[in-house]
């Protein structure tokens, strides 16, 4: 298991959304291990698209930017490669729920595009696609595992499993090798910082560095898992790596579990600034909040290895130094 990370030298690798958080974050990883890198990214308005995020990289990956849907670039960006991480989707359940059919055309019609384009270029091409623990909504029994039954509380929850869905109906049409990673909330450098429509758990830590104060809906004792985003990263290298994961679906925890005001708490601590008080569910929020986060990610860790290893106070304390050092290029 440990000879792993040897696929990736001189390995080619596409990664869709890499000018976003995700995307950016593999790209740089995938670099240092020397793989040969290209980016599609449509640098859509409101997400995390980013060029300052590729800044360590930027001369030695090729950048395609176009939405996913340019079927041309698409093409141009996929052919040849030996590996893609499907990442590029719009991410915010409440944009999804304020306008559902910008989502549709932006994740499931996109995607279905983008696989129509590896069809013609690439149809055995080996796929990761990140999908979203998103995907099995407010659940009736915990640990969350893949044999947790399906129920989608959102637009986006519902897209993120078409696609998926979509990506593995591609392994009959065409061949795709397809792994779907279900993810759950990432944190660390390179979210963007601009807004709180996804990504919550980054933008609490741009509100205590503002020594601003933090709203906690009710009464905040829901249980997160926050995963580093180097933990995520190092899932998502090996899922791509192992053929044994090839048409697997797996989901992923963290290191710690906390509550989500112990979550607040703990990003104060780390600024040394900011405090929070707490108020009651505004609507659209507790429409689709997914309650309790606890999963069981025992098949992940069997099939690969991989288990997480920065905890919630070095992840935090990472992720507030690279905001003091370029917040400008955040907000
Ligand atoms: N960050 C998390 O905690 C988390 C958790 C679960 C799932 N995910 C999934 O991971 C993916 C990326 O999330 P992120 O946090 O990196 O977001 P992000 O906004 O930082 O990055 C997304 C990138 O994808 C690009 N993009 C989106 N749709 C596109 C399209 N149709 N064509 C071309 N480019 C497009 C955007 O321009 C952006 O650069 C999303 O699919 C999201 O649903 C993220």
């Amino acid at each position: 298991m440990d000879s792993w990370t040897e696929f990736y030298q001189g390995c080619r690798v596409l990664i869709t959304g890499g000018l976003g958080f995700l995307g950016s974050n593999l790209a740089i990883r995938l670099v240092e291990m020397g793989a040969d890198v290209t980016i599609l990214d449509g640098l859509l308005e409101g997400m995390g698209g980013n060029w300052f995020n590729i800044q360590p990289i930027r001369d030695r990956v090729e950048v395609f930017v176009a939405p996913l849907s340019d079927e041309k670039t698409a093409e141009a960006a996929s052919k040849n490669q030996d590996l893609i991480f499907n990442i590029a989707m719009q991410p915010s359940h409440l944009i999804s729920m304020e306008r559902p059919l910008y989502d549709i055309e932006t994740n499931v019609v996109s995607q279905v595009r983008f696989l129509e384009s590896l069809r013609r270029v690439n149809p055995r091409a080996r796929v990761v696609y990140v999908g979203s623990r998103a995907q099995f909504g407010r659940v009736d029994r915990l640990p969350i595992s893949e044999e947790t039954p399906l129920n989608p509380r959102d637009v986006y929850a519902v897209s993120k499993q078409a696609v998926e869905w979509y990506h593995l109906q591609y392994q009959t049409i065409c061949g795709l090798r397809v792994t779907s990673l279900r993810l759950g909330n990432t944190y660390g450098p390179r979210h963007q910082m601009h807004h709180a429509q996804y990504g919550v758990q980054n933008y609490l830590i741009r509100l205590a560095m503002e020594d601003q104060e933090i709203v906690v809906y009710g009464d905040g004792r829901q249980w997160r898992e926050l995963i580093y985003i180097d933990d995520t990263v190092d899932a998502l290298l090996r899922l791509g790596a192992m053929d044994r994961c090839v048409g697997e679906i797996y989901c992923i925890g963290a290191k710690e579990r906390v509550r989500f005001v112990e979550l607040v708490q703990a990003i104060i601590r780390t600024c040394g600034s900011g405090r929070y008080r707490h108020e009651p569910w505004p609507k659209d929020r507790e429409a689709i909040e997914v309650g309790d986060v606890i999963t069981d990610d025992t098949k992940l860790r069997t099939h690969t290895g991989w288990s997480p290893t920065v905890s919630l106070e070095e992840g935090l304390r990472r992720t507030v130094a690279f905001y003091q050092e370029h917040r400008g290029h955040y907000w």
